[in-house]
């Protein structure tokens, strides 16, 4: 058992806060643009949600096709609220309460989300042992997609107030930031998201020994919110936040948008 039973914020909260205008026009149009542009259809996919919090993105998934999707979150009151949100879905998700470096999968998901799952390894160590469980819950040819704080940005984050966040740094910002941690306060959350910051080499190399090749993408802005200038602080610079892809074998999707 890797921690306790519980992440540190409220899930109700939680689910509210996702309701929050960057979610929509940054974050699930980042996520769904990459399943886009990789050619994932996902009718008839099993597909994973690690990190699953309230449910959001396992919903969506199987609104967009999937058959079925494996939900794992440690966090025992997201995974009740996330039940309770999903009682629609009747079965076809199933979560799975545990820490995800405490699993072992049987190579069964074609697809999996990490929407901000890799934002909470403290270290090299750790990241490698999520890396390996996720590995191991996707199938040969298979792709993670994830979702998360950029560890990149470093420059304050009381700039993000507009968008009702705030990201405080714990230390010296401009030296060795490997396993610092980076607090998000949301507004309407009572407690602050405590995240790590990990080197992107760090990632890579997680991936690489889990038998995964790691692909980055920079955070997206949607079509509809092109030109408002509302959005030009959150993208300054480094965005607060950043998207990966990472393969596992030969996959059929489309790589060339970040063929390196
Ligand atoms: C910021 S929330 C995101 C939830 C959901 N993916 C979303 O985007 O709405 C991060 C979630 O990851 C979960 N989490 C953090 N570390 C985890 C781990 N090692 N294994 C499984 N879940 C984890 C937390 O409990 C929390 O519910």
């Amino acid at each position: 058992m890797s921690q306790a039973n519980s992440i540190g914020y409220d899930a109700a909260e939680y689910s509210l806060v996702k309701t929050q205008a960057w979610r929509l026009w940054v974050e699930q149009y980042t996520l769904f643009w990459i399943f886009r542009t990789l050619g994932i259809n996902f009718d008839g996919l099993r597909v994973g949600d690690f990190g699953s919090g309230t449910g959001l993105y396992s919903r969506m998934m199987i609104g967009y096709g999937a058959k079925g999707v494996l939900a794992i979150e440690g966090d025992r009151k997201m995974v009740t609220q996330a039940k309770q949100e999903s009682a629609a879905y009747h079965g076809l998700i199933t979560y799975q309460d545990s820490w995800i470096q405490d699993t072992t999968g049987i190579g069964d998901c074609q697809v999996a989300l990490g929407s901000y799952l890799l934002s909470y390894p403290k270290s090299p160590e750790e990241v490698t042992s999520y890396c390996s469980a996720i590995a191991s819950h996707i199938a040969d040819a298979g792709v993670y997609v994830g979702f998360g704080n950029n560890t990149e940005e470093r420059t304050g984050g009381h700039q993000y107030k507009p968008y009702g966040f705030t990201k405080v740094h714990s230390a010296d910002t401009m030296g060795d930031c490997e396993g610092a941690w980076v607090d998000w306060h949301i507004d309407g959350l009572t407690n602050p998201i405590r995240n790590y910051n990990l080197y992107p080499d760090t990632y890579r190399r997680a991936f690489e020994d889990a038998g995964m090749q790691l692909f980055w993408q920079e955070a997206l802005l949607h079509q509809s919110q092109t030109g408002n200038s509302d959005w030009d602080t959150f993208f300054e610079g480094e965005a607060p936040v950043t998207a990966m892809i990472a393969t596992k074998g030969e996959t059929p999707w489309n790589l060339s948008a970040w063929a390196m």
